[in-house]
């Protein structure tokens, strides 16, 4: 089965860079077209929402020059990409901080979303200045605001991923095996898949492999396996059986 929500650690961009001896903003320029091919390819395999973590909360800290390089190639990529997304019936989220970002920046993330609001070919959700514990947080915030009880539906409500279900696949490009603050409340049941291929050389068959894999996943929510009905792992079933 095709998962309904990916969502992607889209990592490697730098390394991508280093190893051309190219400076790390040419890295994610490539990460900007992998993007784009796989927009595509998750369009085509079927799949509803793609998530994609493109700036973390943590990233401020790099060089002050990657971090210019990273906005201005977002600002840029609004008003090239926008069009053809909304043609292709992509609705665009962009989620995250939106303190600390330019007013050019947050326009275009309002415009964009305003402009696609009505597409329902795919749901891309844009984490922009995210961080899970920022979620969380604001989340909470929210609900105290509104007088509501800190409930775990209550918090889910008011998240910046209520308009999609929860992911049901996780994959993370670039060899690290960590979460990086990304998702952190959403990915309770994700299914995990972690890849060596740097993010601007994912293509086609690094989607399908992670999507092969998460078709022969199990998912228990908790269960045994006999309940959700797979091949029961009770010993004491195997026993009785054989005697
Ligand atoms: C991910 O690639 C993109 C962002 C964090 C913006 P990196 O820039 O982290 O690439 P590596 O991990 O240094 O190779
Ligand atoms: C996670 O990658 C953030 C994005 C892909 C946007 P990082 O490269 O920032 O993660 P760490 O620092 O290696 O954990
Ligand atoms: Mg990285």
């Amino acid at each position: 089965m095709v998962p309904h929500h990916i969502a992607i650690v889209m990592d490697g961009n730098g390394r991508w860079a280093n190893k051309r001896f190219m400076p790390r903003v040419a890295g994610h320029r490539q990460g900007l077209e992998a993007l784009r091919r796989c927009i595509r390819l998750c369009m085509d395999r079927g799949v509803a929402v793609l998530t994609v973590f493109a700036f973390s909360s943590e990233n401020w800290a790099r060089p002050a020059d990657e971090v210019s390089g990273l906005m201005d190639l977002m600002a840029g990529a609004m008003g090239r990409e926008v069009p053809t997304l909304k043609q292709n019936g992509v609705q665009l989220h962009f989620v995250g901080d939106r303190r600390g970002l330019s007013d050019k920046v947050c326009q275009g993330f309002d415009q964009a979303e305003a402009q696609t609001a009505d597409n329902r070919r795919l749901v891309l959700n844009v984490c922009f200045n995210y961080g899970g514990r920022w979620d969380i947080a604001q989340a909470a915030d929210r609900a105290a605001a509104k007088g509501l009880p800190i409930t775990p539906e209550g918090l889910a409500a008011e998240l910046s991923l209520a308009h999609v279900p929860d992911p049901d696949l996780l994959i993370r490009t670039g060899g690290e095996l960590r979460v990086s603050n990304f998702l952190l409340w959403q990915l309770a049941y994700s299914e995990l898949h972690f890849s060596d291929v740097l993010w601007p050389d994912f293509d086609a068959p690094h989607l399908d492999e992670a999507i092969t894999a998460f078709a022969g996943r199990e998912r228990r929510f908790g269960k045994t396996s006999a309940q959700v009905g797979g091949v029961s792992a009770d010993p004491g079933a195997s026993v009785a059986t054989s005697t």
